[in-house]
């Protein structure tokens, strides 16, 4: 199963904040709209505190988009969840470096089960781990807000971290994974973080909060809109 090819940056709005009602309908707005992936956050109450959506949700949403869905597992045991959130026809499935001591095996079962597998890190984690998985992973998201809810104010000071990132997999063989950025991304700090070597912003509130997605979505290209009047 193929990933999504670089060319310019990738958006991938999280839908954490649309109609929690019509998450399919909304997620297939967000790809006519010019996006390159659907977010979808998955928190079970326990990793953070927030519970929103399973696996039946990722399927409604999978079905309704031709894009490529990544699920964005901020769950404590996310080794229950892979079976579901696979069959539910997602691409890509995002776990946390923070909660399992297997990593290594815990992304080959991803790819075992025919999709992409992806690894997130916390503000405060370090990137140590990343070296020694590199060539196991085919996204890696970087967290630049504490994970749980959308709107937080984006941390700045992780654009370092970025770049350390984009440096690991450059220098781990060009893996080929995406880098992606996820919190408070928007057009203030978009042309900052591609600058760093994100490869995909993750956007939520900025996207959807919008009455122009498509005009939000360009902004983060660092394509602008004339104005014409
Ligand atoms: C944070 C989630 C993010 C978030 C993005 O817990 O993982 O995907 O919803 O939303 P904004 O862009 O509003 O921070
Ligand atoms: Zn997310």
């Amino acid at each position: 199963m193929g990933g999504l090819v670089k060319d310019g940056v990738l958006i991938a709005p999280s839908i954490l904040g649309c109609d929690q009602g019509m998450l399919a309908s909304e997620s297939r707005k967000l790809q006519e709209a010019g996006a390159d992936m659907i977010h979808l956050d998955v928190m079970d109450g326990v990793f953070v505190p927030v519970l929103t959506v399973g696996p039946a949700v990722s399927e409604a949403v999978c079905s309704a988009v031709d894009i490529p869905v990544d699920a964005h597992l901020m769950v404590s045991i996310p080794g229950n969840q892979l079976q579901d959130f696979a069959r539910s026809g997602c691409r890509y499935i995002t776990v946390h470096a923070e909660v399992d001591v297997h990593l290594d095996r815990l992304l080959g079962r991803i790819r075992d089960l025919g999709c992409l597998a992806g690894l997130a890190f916390n503000p405060a984690t370090p990137l140590d781990t990343l070296k020694w998985v590199s060539r196991a992973v085919d996204l890696v998201l970087i967290m630049t807000v504490n994970p749980g809810y959308g709107g937080q104010k984006h941390m700045a000071h992780l654009h370092g971290k970025v770049n350390e990132a984009r440096k690991i997999l450059d220098n781990n063989g060009g893996s080929g994974a995406l880098l992606s950025v996820d919190g408070g991304v928007d057009s203030e700090n978009a042309s900052s973080l591609i600058d760093a070597g994100a490869d995909v912003l993750v956007a939520g509130s900025f996207i959807t909060r919008s009455n122009d997605p498509a005009r939000a979505m360009d902004m983060l290209r660092g394509r602008h809109h004339r104005h014409t009047s």
